[in-house]
């Protein structure tokens, strides 16, 4: 694997998939071939999904993902007075996932527990350590979810209105083509879309709050501010998409909290399919993996300065002086900002997993206090091979708060 210096990353987000392909990388990463994954390289319409539907529909979906929320704090988050012992990692992963299979599949079927399973234990057991179990839940999405889309197409054939239409599965089937469109495959990319985005997005969540109870100096300037959008749009479920948007504080902290705990330390992976020459001569090989530095990328001086002072505020003051304010937000890339890569086939997930993150903090940060056990402090991260992780068994002690304090639901 050749890792690039980044004055070619703006050459290298021009390029056509025809010359760089991130999909034969992607699949070469998760070990296709053995992981079922492979679907990818024949069929982009996840992607395509996600970009003609489910971002420009997020503000339609943002009561859905707040209802779902609020079912599942009640289900998963215990309901106490008094301080009891949360493991985050496992808690966030359950919200998570109960929000994305809303979004994915739609009522009832995303409160079925055996697509929970599957959603949740993909990635941790079947990829990569028993390529077995990975296909299990492959056979397991398929019987569960192909009887429900030959229901759902008959429903449409029959012209029966249903509440089911504004889902991924549903969006998926309206746009397939008729070569990408059997259900087996649309059952296989649901799984493929769960890979790619709830651990990625259940890691980030539990960064910022570790990141939160190891510096509490934040905890009452984001909370202040989820107390003025409260004030200014109402309870919480009278919240719309643009209040979310409104939590600047809490978006710069998620983004200093991104780059302390990048969930990669290198990304922009691109597989050459033919020999490329970029402009100063280099050229590059035809089946040469490449990537970009992305860590050390964000952490020169020249691009962040101090790099290694946690600054929580730090993009919420550079929106403030920036004529271009949106550059620094959570879900913009730049040339030298890439946790989401950059370009055409940067994550086109991002913007839906800024939403779900901030719903899920809010509540979190506003109905409950933390503490780290007595003698402890933040957690290690894990790395394995170039991945971080916050770790697993990490511990908070966790309380609710009083009924004045709270959210008003
Ligand atoms: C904080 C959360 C997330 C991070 C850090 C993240 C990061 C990334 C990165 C670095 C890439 C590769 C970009 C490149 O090659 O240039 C990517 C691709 C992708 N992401 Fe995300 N992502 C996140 C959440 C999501 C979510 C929530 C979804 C879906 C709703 C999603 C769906 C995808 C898809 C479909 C791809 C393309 C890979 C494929 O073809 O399967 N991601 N993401």
């Amino acid at each position: 694997m050749l890792v690039l210096p980044s004055k070619y990353v703006n050459e290298m987000r021009m390029l056509p998939s025809t010359i760089a392909s991130p999909t034969v990388a992607h699949a070469h990463n998760l070990m296709g071939r053995h992981t079922n994954m492979n679907i990818i390289l024949r069929n982009n319409l996840h992607f395509r999904t996600l970009q003609l539907k489910l971002t420009p529909n997020l503000s339609f979906l943002t009561a859905p993902m707040q209802e779902e929320l609020n079912y599942a704090i009640d289900k998963e988050l215990p309901n106490c007075e008094d301080w009891v012992i949360i493991k985050p990692y496992h808690s966030i992963l359950k919200l998570v996932a109960r929000i994305s299979a809303r979004i994915f599949l739609g009522l009832p079927l995303c409160r079925d527990e055996n697509w929970l399973e599957i959603s949740t234990e993909f990635t941790e057991n079947g990829e990569w350590d028993d390529f077995r179990k990975g296909h299990r839940y492959i056979r397991k999405a398929k019987k569960l979810l192909v009887p429900e889309i030959k229901r759902r197409r008959q429903a449409t054939a029959a012209g029966k209105p249903s509440t089911e239409n504004s889902n991924l599965l549903s969006w998926m089937m309206e746009i397939a083509s008729e070569a990408e469109g059997d259900a087996a495959s649309l059952a296989h990319l649901e799984v493929v879309m769960s890979l790619d985005s709830i651990h990625t997005s259940q890691m980030n969540a539990v960064h910022v709050l570790y990141d939160l109870v190891a510096r509490p100096e934040y905890i009452t300037p984001i909370r202040d501010e989820i107390r003025e959008v409260s004030k200014e749009d109402g309870a919480w479920m009278k919240w719309e998409k643009p209040s979310f948007t409104k939590l600047r504080k809490l978006d710069s902290f998620m983004r200093e909290s991104q780059r302390f705990n990048p969930p990669t330390l290198i990304s922009m992976h691109r597989v050459m399919m033919q020999d490329h020459q970029f402009a100063d001569g280099t050229v590059i090989p035809r089946n040469a993996h490449v990537s970009m530095a992305v860590n050390a990328i964000q952490n020169d001086p020249e691009v962040t300065p101090e790099p290694r002072t946690f600054d929580g505020l730090r993009y919420y003051k550079l929106r403030q002086q920036d004529c271009e304010s949106h550059l620094h937000q959570f879900s913009t890339t730049q040339e030298k900002i890439l946790n989401f890569g950059h370009g055409a086939n940067s994550c086109p997930g991002r913007f839906f997993a800024s939403l779900e993150i901030k719903i899920i903090l809010v509540r979190l940060i506003m109905d409950y206090e933390y503490k780290f056990p007595d003698g402890k402090g933040r957690p290690e991260n894990v790395r394995a091979h170039e991945f971080i992780f916050p770790n697993p068994e990490g511990e908070l002690l966790m309380r609710r708060r009083s009924t004045s304090e709270r959210l008003a639901i």
